[in-house]
């Protein structure tokens, strides 16, 4: 579905209820591309990750679509602090019968004790930036360059992380925090996103313009960048790429 087309509101349709995008996370783009980043950089991959923990699972399609592409036998635990989000995730878990692979609890992600269940962290964290967070969706507000939620998941110390990191939220300064938290970049995947509902409000469009003015910022008139990042905390790297991934996210 093209993005473009969701700045009118959007409705979301499940096999129960329709939900308006401002009640569930909607925009398909940007869940699709998650879900090939945990495919490709984590799932099908990892060696380290039978107890994974999700920030923010959404309505589940990301993890769930990617579940279904892959052999993945351990658990992921996903938080989720909107109530019918979690209603639609839990829906859908129980339709393909994946309640023994992925859980989502009605909870804030930071008031929970994750630690005890894992210790690779995945999750496409809320980073619109704006001055207050009276916006279309609230819990989606980044603070007012839209890394603060991505910089709090980065201080927990966590030997892994994949997020979804956007080139219109302080991408550099992002980076460059992880490496403070000594992280190093093991691998990334880009990919071009149209903006919409949610990024096309006037109070975001506005503070990505003044952003962008500072060197905060980086897009063109039809697109940003996003990128699955995965961060380890592990020295034993064949090559950290966040000179490469840093080139990227600033290319436009
Ligand atoms: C960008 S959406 C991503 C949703 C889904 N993972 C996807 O990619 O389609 C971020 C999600 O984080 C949730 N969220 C925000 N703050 C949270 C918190 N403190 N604890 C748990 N979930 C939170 C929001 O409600 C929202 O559903």
């Amino acid at each position: 579905m093209n993005r473009l087309l969701l700045r009118s509101k959007p409705i979301v349709k499940t096999y129960t209820t329709n939900y308006v995008a401002q009640e569930v996370f909607f925009c398909p783009e940007e869940s699709l591309f998650y879900s090939q980043c945990l495919e490709r950089m984590v799932l099908n991959t990892c060696e380290d990750c039978n107890s994974i923990v999700e920030f923010g699972a959404g309505d589940g399609s990301p993890v769930i679509n990617s579940l279904l592409k892959s052999q993945f036998c351990g658990l992921i635990q996903g938080y989720e602090l909107n109530a019918k989000s979690c209603e639609v995730a839990q829906f859908r878990i129980d339709r393909y019968n994946l309640s023994d692979k992925y859980v989502v609890h009605n909870s804030c992600f930071f008031q929970r004790d994750w630690q005890s269940e894992g210790s690779y962290l995945i999750s496409n964290p809320p980073y619109l930036p704006a001055i207050t967070n009276d916006l279309y969706m609230p819990t989606l507000h980044g603070g007012t360059d839209g890394s603060s939620i991505t910089k709090q998941l980065l201080g927990l110390d966590c030997p892994s992380a994949m997020l979804m990191i956007s080139a219109y939220s302080d991408p550099v300064d992002t980076i460059e925090y992880a490496i403070a938290q000594g992280y190093q970049v093991q691998d990334f995947m880009t990919s071009p996103m149209n903006f919409g509902y949610y990024s096309s409000e006037p109070k975001v469009k506005q503070r990505i313009a003044e952003m962008h003015r500072h060197g905060k910022a980086f897009y063109s008139s039809n697109i940003y960048i996003l990128a699955g990042v995965l961060f380890k905390k592990s020295h034993k790297l064949k090559a950290d790429l966040s000179m490469e991934l840093i080139k990227m996210m600033t290319a436009l």
